[in-house]
């Protein structure tokens, strides 16, 4: 069981859980993962770690809501214990002194990529960051991301911010304006990051992306997670999550992420129904 210290909307849809766990924030690395279970009788869904305190020994991250698990974590609050917490998962990020690095990140990967800007930051790197939303309103930790940036771009499909436009768009531009970027990592929903990934390609911009294909225990024995890297088979969650992105076989992977949605709904629909009649 892990105690849960703070449950809270940041913006419609997403929310951040704070966990009481001193020993995985002693060893999380940026890039990690943790698997998550709501109650007794939900499913083991993947989390990516946003943040940590190792003094206070929390672990942070930030989940959209999608389905029924995601559902019933959002209505826990502070106080509440998790019955499946278990982590740190997946190899870290690899952090060097790339030279300039551009972070994306979008939906609950604007938090996931936080950790990762700021180990390159503090690696030495400039650091561009370019988050995506579809509105102003669904922007957060932004003075997070900002503190950690030399450069820091939001495109939205409103006038809000300096950027109207959908992301691989304004990558494309970035890119094009900066002398040279070393390299790009994409954090976010599939769609975003394979299209950042394909923005990168012409240009041959080493791309890496964090996968959150379906995963059921997080540590190489289900086959769940399981991508095509570069024609072969790799478990995302011992493998990764981190990929290059001009390798994935991205058609499976969007496949193999639809394959359970009817499913998913059902499954919804049915909870809202017994729980909320
Ligand atoms: Fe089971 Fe990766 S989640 S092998």
């Amino acid at each position: 069981m892990a105690k849960i210290l703070q449950r809270e909307r940041l913006v419609p849809n997403i929310h951040l859980i704070e966990i009481h766990s001193p020993e995985i924030a002693r060893k999380c690395q940026p890039g990690q993962f943790v698997i998550v279970m709501p109650d007794e009788k939900g499913e083991r869904i993947p989390l990516t770690i946003a943040d940590w305190n190792r003094d206070k020994g929390t672990v942070t991250s930030v989940f959209m809501v999608v389905g029924t698990s995601t559902h019933k974590l959002s209505l826990l609050k502070a106080g509440d214990e998790v019955p499946v917490f278990v982590g740190p998962l997946g190899r870290p990020s690899k952090i060097e002194k790339f030279g300039t690095v551009l972070c994306a990140g979008g939906c609950f990967g604007i938090a996931a990529i936080y950790p990762i800007a700021r180990a390159l930051k503090e690696a030495g790197n400039k650091v561009i960051t370019l988050l995506d939303v579809k509105a102003n309103y669904l922007l957060y930790w932004e003075d997070r991301l900002k503190a950690v940036s030399d450069k820091f771009v939001v495109s939205s499909r409103d006038s809000f911010f300096n950027c109207k436009d959908y992301i691989p768009r304004v990558l494309g531009d970035i890119l094009k304006k900066e002398k040279k970027v070393d390299r790009v990592i994409s954090v976010g929903c599939t769609y975003l990051i394979y299209t950042c990934s394909e923005a990168t390609r012409p240009k041959g911009i080493r791309t890496i992306v964090s996968l959150n294909p379906i995963m059921v225990d997080g540590t190489g024995m289900c086959g769940a997670c399981r991508v095509t890297i570069g024609g072969k088979t790799k478990f995302a969650c011992v493998d990764g999550p981190d990929f290059d992105g001009h390798q994935v076989d991205w058609e499976e992977l969007f496949t193999r992420r639809k394959s359970y949605f009817e499913d998913e709904i059902d499954s919804l629909n049915y909870w809202e129904k017994i729980n909320f009649p």
